[in-house]
């Protein structure tokens, strides 16, 4: 095995060159996904846990230069869903074998935090072995912290870059990386399975970035990481920067798999936009979850985060067979489970 992943393996960092040097090259592909898999199956088996995915409002006050429905872009028709919509959209995911449910919208400011807890407590009321994940931005802690009393598990929110200059040139001025710093620490402080992560192959991204994201998730330690490519949307000033790099995808999640053996680890959307087994690769790499669409059909295409998104003309029931096939093809299984992070080997008590 190379040397590179046995250091990597043995310290679960590098230094700076010695990332670079894994990032750069493919050479030592087929050892980091040997390795990443190993760890995987002494953590988690073969086991694939899925999070049904509610998107339930496209309206942002925000303008980030690489989304899709960032508040500038005037040709996303917006919607918002209501209470009773998502509650059915969990009826009917808690009957195909979901245990997690993914709350994602825009930074909306039409929900208060009432709202929110309304729905958290709702749904955790009615499916008390289930948990709630929160991802809908960056907000006060008095916030998070209510939402983590009406009953949310679990919080996502990406650094998307820990590089102050990188952070800059991918936001506009009204977005700070010191406040999306407070905010992923304050949701760790209250108690939340965190999760952050980044896109791969941003534009202006490069390798000591990759690097620094590594390093600042080091820190962080989160139970979650959650990274994808980047992939273009023609209606964003980025529209002329080409997609992230697949492979580079792939050999980062085999890398965090090694740094954090213990994480929850997507086979993201993205991944599965880029490439047509994408996601299954993504598995073979380290990844240990997948995050189907639960949203109504009806607004599926209206959350158009990069072009081409897949999964936004199956029902929900299509994408569970769907994905049932492709985990099983890729040599695991999707679990009935909550699915929380698992912090020790499996050792049969586990
Ligand atoms: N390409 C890939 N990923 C994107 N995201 C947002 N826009 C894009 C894009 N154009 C990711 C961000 C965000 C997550 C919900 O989707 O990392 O945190
Ligand atoms: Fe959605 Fe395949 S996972 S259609």
């Amino acid at each position: 095995m190379g040397v590179m992943i046995e250091r990597l393996k043995t310290n679960r960092i590098l230094d700076n060159d010695e990332f670079i040097g894994i990032l750069e090259t493919d050479r030592y592909d087929a050892d980091l996904y040997a390795e990443a898999d190993r760890i995987r199956r002494e953590y988690y088996g073969t086991d694939v846990y899925i999070r049904g995915l509610i998107e339930f409002t496209n309206h942002c006050k925000n303008n980030c230069y690489y989304c899709g429905i960032r508040a500038g872009n005037e040709n996303v028709l917006r919607y918002r869903l209501d209470k009773e919509t998502v509650l059915d959209c969990c009826d009917n995911g808690y009957r195909l074998g979901y245990r997690t449910f993914v709350l994602q919208g825009g930074e909306d400011s039409y929900f208060k935090d009432k709202n929110i807890c309304d729905m958290v407590y709702e749904i955790k009321s009615k499916y008390t072995d289930c948990a709630v994940t929160l991802s809908i931005g960056e907000k006060e802690k008095t916030s998070y912290q209510e939402y983590y009393r009406a009953g949310a598990d679990r919080y996502l929110l990406r650094q998307e870059t820990s590089n102050l200059e990188h952070y800059k040139m991918l936001h506009p001025d009204s977005m700070f990386f010191e406040h999306r710093k407070r905010c992923l620490y304050d949701l760790k402080e209250i108690g939340y399975q965190v999760g952050a992560g980044f896109m791969v192959g941003s534009p202006y991204q490069t390798y000591a970035h990759i690097v620094q994201d590594l390093k600042f998730l080091k820190d962080l330690q989160p139970d979650m990481v959650g990274i994808g490519p980047y992939l273009t949307h023609k209606d964003t000033p980025f529209s002329q920067f080409p997609n992230g790099s697949f492979h580079l995808t792939l050999r980062l999640i085999a890398i965090l798999r090694i740094m954090f053996p213990y994480a929850l680890i997507p086979a993201t959307t993205a991944l599965g936009t880029i490439a047509p087994n994408g996601r299954e690769l993504g598995l073979k790499a380290g990844a240990n979850v997948v995050m189907p669409n639960l949203s109504p059909v009806t607004v599926r295409k209206q959350y158009e985060l990069y072009d081409n998104k897949i999964c936004t003309g199956e029902e929900a029931a299509e994408c569970r067979g769907c994905l049932e096939r492709r985990v099983v093809s890729a040599g695991y299984q999707i679990v009935t489970d909550i699915g929380n992070v698992r912090k020790k080997k499996r050792n049969g008590i586990l």
